[in-house]
């Protein structure tokens, strides 16, 4: 047993995450982005990838650890036209607990290196965890845009919620 509280939890990283993105990144991965993307795992970890590469996707879920912490429970996301919405309700980074989730298709993986499609993370963010993204498990054919349907048209919308560059 230790001295902490119940609800404080210790994390290690698992490995880094390394993009082109040194301060600004995309809000959501970019897919076709065919910059080199990879996450370099400790290799005492290395082990745990066996049998990784049958699955074309996988979630990455990671310490987004340069992030200024706000306190605010509701927030503005800059692409949403202003609207407000709860923390818990929007994908921005400055949340109570600051980890991110993506998923990336996995291109190949050499050891302890994992090369992905573009993910929205800095260079050198902590790796928190990998999982599969398995089809009909994670995939929701029902699943909707939420409170963001109300912006704008969903092509559009995707443009806005992946932050692609695009004319209005
Ligand atoms: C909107 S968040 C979404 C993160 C993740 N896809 C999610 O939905 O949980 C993506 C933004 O987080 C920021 N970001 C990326 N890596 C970060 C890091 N290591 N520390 C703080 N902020 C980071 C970048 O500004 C990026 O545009």
């Amino acid at each position: 047993m230790n001295n902490l509280p119940d609800n404080y939890f210790v994390f290690n990283s698992i490995g880094i995450i390394h993009s082109p993105y040194k301060n600004k990144a995309p809000n959501q991965p970019l897919v076709n982005d065919q910059s080199e993307f990879k996450i370099i795992l400790n290799k005492k970890y290395s082990e745990g990838l066996k049998l990784l590469n049958t699955f074309t996707y996988i979630y990455v879920i990671y310490y987004l650890d340069k992030v200024i912490r706000n306190n605010k429970m509701v927030i503005s996301p800059p692409w949403a036209n202003q609207q407000k919405v709860g923390i818990f309700a929007s994908r921005s980074p400055n949340r109570p607990n600051p980890i991110g989730i993506s998923v990336v298709k996995i291109k190949k993986i050499i050891d302890n290196i994992i090369y992905i499609s573009g993910i929205d993370a800095f260079d050198g963010t902590p790796l928190l965890d990998v999982k599969p993204y398995i089809d009909k498990l994670d995939a929701k054919p029902d699943a909707n845009y939420g409170w963001v349907e109300k912006e704008d048209n969903e092509n559009h919308l995707a443009l806005h919620l992946q932050g692609v560059p695009h004319k209005h």
